[in-house]
């Protein structure tokens, strides 16, 4: 008679078959050897994923090596060709192309200190600077911080970010292996969408994150993040899921998870872009034992 699995690890279970089950890969779950089925049940495959699937044997992830050495030129080579969309003009703290040398995430933290640039200072319990790893070659930048993220000082800790936690580890990572931050550092109130004074007051302190981690890869999460690295006024929905150009990164811009918690059916969308950055990084999806 097997153990009787514990309640926590049955929710944890259940709420993870949901998620695949969001993104159209449940079958993968039922009674077939998890080796083989993720290949077989995943959706249309992008071209980029299906070389890479003919070219990496599949395996259960080990991030520091797979995650620090795509085999990026081949990839690249494998790449559709990138729309001439919005390129970053290279901003920086002071709009100059030129970085803050020797600049640190702890300067940029000490120089950001108790902020009252701007009116969102007025209601926030806490600054929500970012979470993660300095060395991530994948960091996420969302819009700013609600009310969980406010109450405990870290992104994504709410509903949204639970689902950001979910698609990381769909990816085969853990939120420990990115970085998580947001374009404003303080939470607008009743949620609602920074302003054009604020975005503008704060980014700065965004863009000089992003040139000391300099990840591989940037995923935008929703419009005022993807706007304010683009510099353009340009709807998400025109360059979602298209290869761009952040200084030195490649930028994908997504939808939001705060949009998918209430249109559930554009998972399936995300997951398709989030496969794309697995492709570039040289990731493979969790598959067989959803935590
Ligand atoms: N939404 C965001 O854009 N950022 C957070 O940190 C949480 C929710």
């Amino acid at each position: 008679m097997p153990a009787p699995i514990p309640e926590d690890l049955q929710k944890k279970v259940a709420e993870r078959l949901a998620f695949y089950q969001d993104l159209g890969i449940a079958p993968f779950y039922r009674d077939r050897p998890a080796e083989t089925a993720f290949r077989e049940e995943q959706p249309a495959q992008s071209p980029e994923s299906t070389i890479r699937s003919a070219q990496i044997p599949h395996e259960e992830p080990t991030l520091p090596k797979t995650l620090r050495k795509p085999d990026l030129q081949k990839l690249a080579l494998a790449l559709p060709k990138i729309a001439p969309l919005p390129t970053a003009p290279a901003p920086s703290l002071f709009d100059s192309a030129d970085k803050v040398a020797d600049d640190t995430l702890l300067k940029v933290r000490e120089d950001l200190g108790e902020c009252t640039r701007c009116k969102l200072h007025k209601h926030r319990h806490t600054i929500v600077f970012g979470d993660g790893s300095p060395k991530a070659e994948l960091v996420f930048v969302g819009e700013g911080p609600g009310a969980d993220e406010d109450a405990q000082g870290l992104p994504f800790v709410g509903r949204a970010g639970k689902l950001l936690t979910q698609m990381i580890e769909a990816m085969g990572l853990q939120r420990k292996d990115v970085y998580i931050c947001n374009v404003v550092k303080c939470r607008p109130p009743e949620n609602r969408t920074p302003e054009d004074d604020e975005v503008g007051t704060c980014s700065p302190f965004l863009f000089r994150q992003l040139d000391v981690i300099a990840p591989k890869v940037i995923v935008c999460l929703g419009a005022v993040a993807a706007k304010t690295l683009l510099k353009t006024n340009r709807g998400i929905s025109q360059f979602r899921g298209q290869w761009l150009d952040y200084r030195s990164s490649k930028l994908m811009a997504t939808y939001h998870p705060a949009y998918l918690l209430r249109n559930p059916n554009a998972k399936g969308e995300v997951w398709k872009d989030l496969q794309k950055v697995m492709a570039l990084l040289g990731l493979h999806a969790k598959k067989g034992k959803p935590a």
